[in-house]
This record gives structure tokens, C-alpha cells and sequence, in this order.
């Protein structure tokens, strides 16, 4: 799928301030793409796919949740989690987006996981530091995405486990194992 029609078919499903964020993110993703040699195009329908399912009501996203192949287990957890996995169903289901390494981009871009890939790690970060963003923290990701992907993006998901710890709130497994392989593969 090419860049206009991709824009198009989001364009119809997030309107305003989410899709002024959405356009921030595809931008972001590709400058990270480009400076650590993601695939360009890969990047560009990612982000501007991933928070096709943002504005879903809840009782859809859990039904397709459960009646898709995702992660069900998420249903414990805070629902603004699903739109990511739910996006990933619905790409692949009605616009034949068949490419996994962007539908788990996708997938993983509301959670992180353990060893995510480099895409993932793209679509992450540039959601988290798009010039939209503005909370504690982001600047401080916004120079480590200048000089290291991995130091930027374990900041983010530092930020986000502290985040939930400060309101007391539940943490996935995904998002402390993000966290841990981080911890693996940077300090050696
Ligand atoms: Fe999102
Ligand atoms: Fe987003």
C-alpha cells in the first residue's frame, strides 16, 4: 500500500488532534528509520497504521480481541493496551496488510516486549517523542534518540513502567520484559 492511500483510509477513522499525532509519528519514524537503517517504507505504513484502532469503543476492541488471534490476556490490563493488537487484526483482516514485521510494529507499539526488533523499536520510540508529545521526560528521550535507539527507547519504556508504578497501576509482562532485555543487552 502506498503512502496516500494509507493516509486516506486513517484519515476517514482518526480525525483532529489524533491524526495531527499520527502525522508526527509517521515523520519521527522516518527520520529514526532513516538514521538507524530501518526500512524506510516499512516505517512510514506503520505509523501511520498504528493507532488506527485508538478510537474504537472498548466493547469492540475487546471483541475483537477475543475473537481475533491476539493477546487475550491484555483484557486484564488497562484498555488503552488493545488498540494496538486489535489495529494488527483488523490491517491484516480488511486491508490485507500481510507484512509482519510491520504488524507487529503494530502490535507491540502500546506494550513493548522483550528483544523487540528495529522496527518495533522505531514505531515505539517515535510514538513516545513525536514533536507533538509533551510530558515529563520526553525531552531527555528526545537527545537520547539523537545519538543511541537503544538507550532512547529503554528510557521510554523506564519512563512508562515508572509512570504506572507512580498511580499504582498494573504493568504487563510485555512491557517489564521490554524493560529486562534492555537491561540484558545494554549493560554487558
Ligand atoms: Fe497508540
Ligand atoms: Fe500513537
Amino acid at each position: 500500500m502506498d503512502r496516500e492511500k494509507a493516509i486516506e483510509i486513517v484519515g476517514k477513522k482518526i480525525k483532529g488532534p489524533r491524526f495531527q499525532h499520527t502525522l508526527g509519528v509517521v515523520d519521527t519514524a522516518i527520520k529514526l528509520a532513516e538514521k538507524y537503517g530501518a526500512n524506510r517504507e516499512q516505517a512510514e505504513i506503520a505509523a501511520i497504521f498504528h493507532d488506527y484502532a485508538k478510537l474504537l469503543p472498548i466493547s469492540e476492541l475487546k471483541n475483537i480481541l477475543k475473537e481475533g488471534q491476539e493477546d487475550d490476556s491484555l483484557l486484564l490490563y488497562h484498555p488503552e493496551l488493545w488498540h494496538g493488537p486489535a489495529a494488527a487484526y483488523i490491517l491484516k483482516k480488511e486491508f490485507s496488510i500481510e507484512d509482519e514485521e510491520i504488524l507487529n510494529s503494530i502490535r507491540f507499539h502500546t506494550t513493548g516486549r522483550s528483544n523487540m526488533s528495529l522496527l518495533e523499536k522505531v514505531i515505539y520510540l517515535a510514538d513516545y517523542i513525536e514533536p507533538g508529545r509533551s510530558f515529563p521526560g520526553v525531552n531527555e528521550t528526545r537527545e537520547l534518540a539523537e545519538k543511541d535507539l537503544d538507550q532512547a527507547v529503554f528510557k521510554a519504556i523506564s519512563n512508562t513502567i515508572s509512570f504506572l508504578v507512580e498511580k499504582k497501576a498494573a504493568i504487563y509482562p510485555d512491557t517489564f520484559e521490554a524493560y529486562n532485555s534492555f537491561v540484558f543487552n545494554t549493560d554487558s
